[in-house]
């Protein structure tokens, strides 16, 4: 049976252990990095720095939410405003892999960046065992490159430490429990909405599915029982609407709602239908580049949870 409490003096134990000098920490907000940031802040203490980039890939209201807990846990931490710089390396970009591994590689140009300014020549990252095991590390082939995996460049200057490897996500939800971190929003992937854009990332397309994701978990939020993973995919292709008496060509979106419990396999949510119908009429009313709404009715496998 896994105990939290022993997994985490052992952990603490190793990360002393293992970290010499002072490290960086890179938080997204989701629970993985957030444990791993919690349990090197017990490690190390001030020798530590919590780094929160805000890409611009979050969902709406994250930075707050991210500030507050890292805060109440007491943890070191700043927040980083970079999503100029990410829009500006994906301008163009459509092929997911080179997504991935453009984030990936922004991700950790600018942790260098901090990590130097803090002293650091550590990284902690809260990679959990289906990251690796997905990105080619040995079991299964490369399915998709996690960017906190697989997006990598080459010469890292930072050595890396990850004190979850060996876990999955239960185990993760049950330490959370034991720190008393509040209970979190859903599982979110480390590129954010970057990977539930189809094709190219503009801050426009960006502000689309931030507003329709809202509108998606504003209704998700009052079901009685709440699907594991649940999030808006904005497509490229473009569909004929009509808005009043005019023919428009606008945007398709896609919702996926999955069950799940380590997203190692997962089963389309079957949601009710009149729910669905009133989460479409709200997208397509409150956003008028959206004219048309679908929903995923695919498990994993033999598709994954997020469409890129
Ligand atoms: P897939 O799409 O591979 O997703 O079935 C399984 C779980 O992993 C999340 N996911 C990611 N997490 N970086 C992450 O940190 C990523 O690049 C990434 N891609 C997928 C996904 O949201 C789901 O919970």
């Amino acid at each position: 049976m896994f105990s939290p409490k022993s997994f985490v003096s052992e952990a603490i134990q190793k990360v002393r252990k293992e970290v010499t000098g002072r490290a960086v920490v890179a938080v997204s907000g989701g629970i993985d990095s957030t444990v791993a940031a919690k349990i090197s802040s017990d490690a190390l203490g001030s020798g530590i720095l919590a780094i929160y980039v805000d890409t611009g890939f979050m969902r709406l209201g994250e930075n707050e939410d991210v500030r507050e807990t890292l805060s109440r846990l007491g943890i070191n931490y700043k927040i980083v405003e970079e999503e100029h710089l990410f829009l500006e390396r994906l301008k163009g970009v459509t092929d997911p892999e080179s997504k991935r591994k453009i984030i990936g590689k922004t991700f950790i140009d600018v942790f260098e960046r901090e990590a130097i300014a803090f002293g650091a020549d550590y990284l902690v990252q809260g990679t959990i065992a289906p990251d690796w095991i997905e990105s080619g590390g040995g079991l299964r082939d490369t399915i998709k490159s996690h960017h906190n995996v697989g997006g990598l460049p080459e010469k890292v200057n930072l050595k890396i430490v990850e004190p979850l490897r060996d876990l999955y996500k239960d185990e993760v939800r049950e330490i959370a429990e034991f720190y008393e971190i509040p209970k979190m929003r859903q599982p979110f992937p480390g590129p954010g909405m970057a990977v539930r854009i189809i094709g190219e990332i503009t801050k426009e397309r960006l502000e689309i599915l931030k507003r329709a994701t809202s509108i998606l978990e504003a209704n998700v939020s009052k079901m009685e029982k709440i699907p594991w993973q649940y999030f808006v995919v904005l497509l490229a292709d473009r569909a004929t609407g009509v808005h009043g008496d005019r023919r428009i060509y606008g945007s398709t979106v896609a919702i996926r709602c999955v069950n799940s419990t380590d997203g190692m396999t997962a089963d389309f949510t079957p949601m009710p239908l009149e729910l669905l119908a009133k989460i479409s009429r709200e997208i397509t009313n409150g956003i008028p580049e959206i004219c048309r709404v679908v929903y995923d009715i695919t498990d994993k496998p033999p598709a994954t949870i997020e469409w890129e």
